[in-house]
């Protein structure tokens, strides 16, 4: 599903070199996490991917079901399967959330070739998804994010990816900021998703998120680096004993 291969990535407007040979691999229908020490490179990681400014990838590669993506336009990377759900989801003043959510499903439908949703047949999915990670009415004519609480954000980024139902999933700290009846039901809202054709890839501090959004592969990314693989029982490893054994181990 996703590959890549000795990414290398600095910043654009600074020598600065951030990703340092990246080498991961998401089977097609897995769920692979992330976890790593803070500035490790793990949103950088996820920025590059979905195709945003200010960085520059110096060597390596990277492929969604054998497509190159880092010559796309993030719409078309979107447009090929990839979503990623911001560890700070941006607010967007103006233009109300079903709108919005409208008219990216729609966008993607047509670059895909599907027919539009009509506005009935959107109103009757979106309040059932939204309903599903309680999300209310109200929230869905307000502006994109603006000013929703923390958790409400991240629950209506999980929305925004039920809607577009992509191939690859990226989540960035989803948990972060939520209470624990939120992150239930972030987590419900990304098991709901799992499907043997859609991979994820879950950047998290915490085990607990992975007590309800079962990986198959944990990854530990340091200085710029996946400098470990393994199954679940690493996240427990870190959760119990931190960074240090691991990174002394690979030192
Ligand atoms: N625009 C930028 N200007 C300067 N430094 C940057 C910029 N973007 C990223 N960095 C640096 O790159 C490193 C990696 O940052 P990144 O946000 O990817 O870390 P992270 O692993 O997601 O950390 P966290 O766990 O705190 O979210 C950090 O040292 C950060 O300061
Ligand atoms: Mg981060």
């Amino acid at each position: 599903m996703l590959e890549i291969k000795n990414l290398h990535v600095k910043l654009e407007d600074e020598d600065k070199q951030i990703l340092k040979g990246v080498n991961l691999t998401v089977e097609t229908g897995k769920v692979h996490a992330i976890m790593g020490p803070n500035g490790s490179g793990k949103s950088t990681l996820s920025y590059v991917l979905s195709g945003r400014d200010g960085y520059e990838v110096t060597d390596g590669e990277a492929s969604l079901q054998g497509e190159d993506i880092l010559d796309m336009e993030p719409e078309e990377r979107a447009a090929a399967g990839l979503f990623l759900a911001f560890q700070y989801p941006v607010e967007i003043p103006g233009v109300g959330n079903m709108t919005f959510l409208r008219t990216a499903v729609n966008a993607q439908r047509k670059a895909r070739g599907e027919e539009e949703l009509s506005a009935g047949e959107f109103l009757k999915v979106v309040r059932a998804k939204a309903k599903e990670l309680e999300i209310d009415a109200d929230m869905l004519k307000r502006p994109v994010n603006v000013g929703f609480s923390g958790g409400e954000k991240k629950r209506n980024e999980i929305l925004q990816m039920a809607m577009l139902e992509p191939k690859m999933c990226i989540l960035d700290e989803t948990d972060s900021g939520l209470d624990v009846d939120a992150m239930k039901l972030v987590a419900e809202g990304v098991n709901a998703l799992r499907d043997a054709g859609r991979s994820f890839l879950v950047i998290t501090h915490y085990q607990r998120l992975l007590d309800h959004i079962k990986p198959d592969v944990v990854h530990i990314m340091a200085d710029g680096k996946i400098v470990k693989t393994g199954g679940p029982e690493l996240a427990l490893e870190v959760e119990n004993n931190g960074y240090a054994d691991i990174l002394a181990e690979v030192a």
